[in-house]
């Protein structure tokens, strides 16, 4: 193994840079092998400055930073890419572009730090002949194949601390405070903040919930005296029998973006006599430092691809299984995205110790 390249595509998330840093101190201390960094996702193998060398002093000092040094975006599919030709704006394929740009740099490996929609894209590219291992990351923790991503534990982190400190603002004003949290379709960060922070009420795209159940709960609580009530709600929870709220919609490039679902059931409360206040948390659960959690695992997974990438194997992804991080064929990883199970051990404890999911 001569050259690796490394990149990270999709949202970020905190631990990137951390997987980086563990790879490229693998790569080159372990197998003394030349690494480049991919700027901006796949993007970078079209652009003319989207090739950066990683030696080791580029990745002094980058455990605990959030971000990622090599830049991210979010339109990097290249199999349907918004250009504008002539004036118009037109999807083209450029996935070919891409894969001539990977194939001038001669490399062993490509590893590819993503989600499910950049991980979709690395396992077509493997397909067409580049040599790829996934290492999964985002804060939805929503990838199969894995107990976890990285990034989730510090988004869960935040948004825990953003419970508690909702809690007291709550109880002095006797209102009932929304948190609105990220994850698209995975309630995963709801779920387990909201029990982290002991929230009262939890919505997750899951399990569908009614308006009225979700009254009955913060009604009975004020019957029996407590006058406050903290509700953890992710982006794409729904009512039974309704849509999900998006704050904007999608197309072939871009995926639609969730948002507004806690704004919509804070108004339908406050309409039932309960002062209600709606914080919707977003990027803060994405940004800063990783938790030490995050940078351990991203560290595990970063060194781990590595070794995955001397082996020769490929179309793989690093995973965590009952605490060993192990590999796994990238098309299992990615052929169901991962849910919350609502009908294991975390929803029953949450509903074990009285919290509602607006369902009963
Ligand atoms: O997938 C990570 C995530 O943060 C989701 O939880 C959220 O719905 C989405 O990305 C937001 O995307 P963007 O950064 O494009 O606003």
């Amino acid at each position: 193994m001569k050259r690796i390249a490394i990149l990270t595509g999709g949202g970020d998330a905190p631990g990137l840079n951390a997987v980086i840093r563990a790879a490229v101190k693998t790569a080159i201390q372990q197998y003394g092998c030349e690494v480049i960094g991919i700027r901006d996702g796949y993007d970078g193998f079209i652009d003319e400055q989207g090739i950066m060398p990683l030696w080791l002093e580029d990745v002094r000092g980058l455990l605990s930073r959030g971000g990622t040094i090599l830049g991210a975006a979010n339109r990097g599919n290249p199999f349907a890419r918004k250009v504008i030709r002539g004036g118009t704006e037109i999807v083209v394929d450029v996935s070919e572009e891409i894969i001539k740009g990977i194939e001038r740099l001669h490399l062993d490996a490509l590893l590819v730090l993503g989600g499910d929609g950049t991980l979709h894209i690395a396992h077509e590219l493997s397909h067409k002949g580049v040599p790829v291992i996934g290492v999964p990351k985002t804060i939805d923790n929503d990838i199969g194949g894995t107990d976890i991503t990285f990034g989730f534990d510090t988004a869960l982190a935040i948004a825990t601390e953003a419970i508690d400190r909702l809690h007291t603002t709550a109880e002095a004003h006797h209102r009932v405070m929304i948190l609105e949290l990220m994850g698209r379709d995975a309630g995963f960060i709801a779920l387990h903040a909201g029990v982290a922070g002991g929230a009262d009420v939890i919505l997750i795209p899951e399990i569908p919930f009614k308006f009225e159940a979700i009254v009955a709960k913060v009604r009975q609580r004020v019957e029996n005296g407590t006058l406050f009530s903290i509700m953890a709600v992710s982006e794409g929870a729904k009512p039974a029998g309704g849509e999900k709220v998006y704050a904007r919609g999608g197309d072939e490039v871009y995926v639609p973006r969730l948002g507004g679902i806690s704004q919509v059931v804070g108004e339908y409360i406050e309409k039932q006599g309960f002062e209600t206040r709606v914080t919707v948390l977003g990027h803060l659960q994405r940004g800063g430092t990783p938790t030490a959690f995050d940078r351990w695992l991203a560290t595990r997974y970063g060194a781990a691809a590595v070794r995955v990438a001397a082996q020769g194997r490929f179309d793989r992804m690093v995973a965590l299984r009952s605490g060993s991080v192990i590999d796994i064929p990238l098309g299992e990883a990615i052929a169901v995205p991962k849910r919350v199970d609502v009908h294991g051990d975390a929803v029953l404890t949450a509903r074990n110790t009285g919290i509602s999911f607006g369902d009963e």
